[in-house]
């Protein structure tokens, strides 16, 4: 089985995915706000590429039933009911509703994802969840990094290496891994010693001045949740 890394979205093409499974990540923070979501009973969560189109399918589905989320910048946008907070997205909040969701990089990564096999959502609370049903998939895996504004985002970067290390974890012949998936793997084993600061990158930094530590720490939390989201014919459950 092969296990290649695409670090920026914007770099796929439909040949590129068509017999693979996609792992779709954008660990800071909508995937890991989607895998919450899903996991906290959302009946469907369903990623618009901007805001405009997030507010018409709101209107559209009528807004007892929905939850607008979605944010530009880290910030929640005006009018939006939640923003990219994995705390937002609560049972409370979620629970038998439909999230429709627009973030800047992570909505669109996923959008772009429709020509592949199969697409999961993927990131560090589901690592090992996620490995273990595209192992089952049997296809070759490959895991697309939503980056930001097509610039490579060292998160996303780490929640690659943390998934890849799985999948190595859980195939029973090994896996034939591309260059770039081995560095992830790298920079996860050096993150995992503590030889790694992630706090200096630029996404993680820009969150940490906006005082998202909190969100920081949740999203780089491993396995706690089994909850594998699917991506299919425009929805996610
Ligand atoms: C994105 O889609 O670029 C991110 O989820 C941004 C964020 O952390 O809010």
């Amino acid at each position: 089985m092969k296990i290649d890394v695409i670090p920026v979205y914007g770099r796929v093409l439909s040949h590129h995915i068509s017999s693979s499974t996609v792992i779709a990540v954008d660990v800071l923070r909508s995937t890991s706000c989607i895998i919450t979501a899903v996991g906290n009973g959302a009946n469907r969560v369903v990623p618009a590429i901007d805001p405009g189109e997030a507010a018409m399918l709101a209107g559209r589905l009528g807004h007892a039933d929905v939850v607008l989320a979605g944010e530009r910048d880290a910030v929640k946008l005006p009018d939006f009911d939640i923003g990219n907070s994995p705390s937002e997205y609560s049972a409370n909040t979620v629970k038998d509703r439909s999230v429709i969701i627009s973030t800047t990089n992570g909505t669109a990564a996923i959008h772009g994802m429709s020509a592949a096999k199969d697409v999961l959502i993927g990131g560090m609370i589901n690592r090992s969840a996620v490995a273990k049903r595209a192992v089952e998939l049997g296809n070759d895996i490959i895991i697309v990094c939503a980056g930001t504004y097509g610039q490579i985002s060292a998160d996303d970067l780490l929640a690659a290496g943390s998934i890849a290390e799985a999948i190595n974890r859980l195939s029973p012949s090994g896996i034939d891994a591309s260059d770039i998936t081995m560095v992830c793997c790298m920079l996860y084993a050096d993150w995992k010693q503590g030889r790694a600061d992630l706090s200096v990158t630029k996404h993680c930094a820009r969150l940490i001045s906006l005082g998202f530590e909190e969100d920081i720490r949740y999203c780089f939390s491993e396995d706690i949740t089994d909850v594998v989201p699917v991506y299919e014919n425009g929805v996610i459950r």
